[in-house]
């Protein structure tokens, strides 16, 4: 195991009715609030009256960002920093899914510079302060809740980059298992796909002596295994939900790196696809993931993924491990497709035509991935068997 250090700031408030905290837990970190929010979801299903009332009883005045697409855009950081700097605003309260606390994310960090926001976010330049966040969850997905990234869109340049800064990291979060209640079949499949991506891509890699939190992320599988299905057919279940959003957390907030190398693959070749046709986010990953792993399948990753079959899917240890390795991606891919996601980039209304190009910026001139490295190339021929 490799040494590390421990570091997840993050308080949570983790159940129904722990809303109830919002404001003292504010009150520690600013006065003045931004209320950043997505396209509509959290006033068609009263959160927005929850969380404003709870503003308006404490005295807490709030100004809004709302209208943050999904694939959040650079265009609302920037008019969220306008409005913190003509308000003196010292809070961000993000309520929703991973778009809405990205956007709340690049809009703290971006408060103190004299740069440009987009600057910042692909140069990962220096940033030495930025406003505090606290978030409201709606959706389980991104783990943005409890973590350090934000994922933010260029349309202009049509780019997606991530920037990753430990001062956006949030004080706190409320996940109230039935907020996500309402989230749509496709999205709360998406979602599912998405922590299963963020727990593959730390479980696969070069140190096989993290015994402990390889067990972490086969648990974090097992449970979007058994309770994924379960969220899409019963949206209201709430030991379902409970147990997928805490999912959402554990699976991106750095606990399933610690003493591991890990690198992203899947990720940033996603996230040429939905910078070029703004799709969802999980279920691009839902296409990709399969075809990356029935690439990468050789000699030396043989064992992980046929472990993988073993210990997550139940099958039967067998002499020959390609066999096990197979079945377990057929599964995956199967899963898939049982919880309604999309399997191939045709059936998402992605052509060839720009494919290359796309493979050439998902590398940036390198490759990808500690499990095994990626070149543009390798990233082509999976977009291709991705068809
Ligand atoms: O916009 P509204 O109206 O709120 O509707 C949203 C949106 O249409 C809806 N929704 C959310 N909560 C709901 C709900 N509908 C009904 N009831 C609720 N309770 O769901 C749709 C998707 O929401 P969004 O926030 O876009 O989804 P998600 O949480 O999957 O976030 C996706 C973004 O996060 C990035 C993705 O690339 C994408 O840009 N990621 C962020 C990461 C991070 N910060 O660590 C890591 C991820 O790998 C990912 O890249
Ligand atoms: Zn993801």
């Amino acid at each position: 195991m490799l040494n590390f250090n421990y570091d997840i700031p993050t308080k949570v408030f983790f159940g129904k009715g722990q809303i109830s905290v919002l404001a003292e837990q504010i009150k520690h970190y600013g006065s003045k609030v931004l209320l950043v929010y997505g396209g509509g979801s959290i006033k068609k299903y009263g959160i927005y009256d929850i969380v404003t009332s709870i503003l308006k009883e404490n005295n807490i005045p709030y100004w809004e960002l709302g209208g943050v697409d999904s694939n959040p855009r650079i265009t609302s950081v920037r008019a969220g920093i306008k409005i913190c700097r003509e308000n003196s605003i010292d809070f961000i309260l993000p309520v929703g899914g991973g778009s809405a606390i990205d956007c709340a994310k690049a809009i703290a960090i971006g408060f103190y510079s004299d740069s440009d926001p987009w600057y910042l976010i692909t140069k990962q330049a220096e940033s030495k302060n930025a406003l505090p966040i606290g978030t409201v969850l709606t959706l389980a997905a991104t783990g943005s809740e409890m973590n350090m990234n934000a994922v933010i869109s260029n349309l202009d340049t049509i780019q997606k980059f991530v920037v990753f800064h430990p001062l956006i990291k949030p004080k706190f979060s409320i996940l109230d298992p039935t907020y996500t209640f309402t989230v749509p079949a496709y999205h709360t499949a998406a979602g599912v796909a998405d922590i299963m991506s963020h727990t593959l891509e730390c479980y696969f890699g070069h140190v096989k002596d993290a015994y402990l939190v390889d067990k972490i992320a086969e648990a974090i599988l097992l449970t979007c295994i058994k309770y994924g299905p379960v969220v899409v057919s019963e949206p209201e279940n709430y030991e379902a939900r409970a147990n997928i959003l805490w999912a959402s957390s554990l699976a991106l907030n750095g606990l399933l790196k610690y003493g591991k190398e890990t690198g992203w693959c899947v990720h940033p070749m996603e996230h040429e696809l939905s910078a070029y046709y703004d799709i969802s986010h999980g279920a691009g990953l839902a296409v990709l993931t399969p075809n990356w792993m029935n690439y990468v399948l050789n000699d030396h990753t043989v064992d992980q993924i046929s472990q993988y079959g073993i210990n997550v899917w139940g099958l039967p240890a067998q002499e020959d491990k390609y066999s096990t390795a197979n079945q377990a991606i057929a599964l995956t891919r199967e899963f898939f497709i049982s919880i309604g996601l999309p399997t191939t980039l045709t059936e998402m209304g992605i052509p060839e035509e720009k494919l290359a190009v796309m493979a050439k910026s998902a590398v940036n001139g390198g490759t990808i991935s500690s499990f095994r490295p990626l070149n543009a190339q390798d990233v082509l021929n999976i977009y291709l068997n991705s068809l």
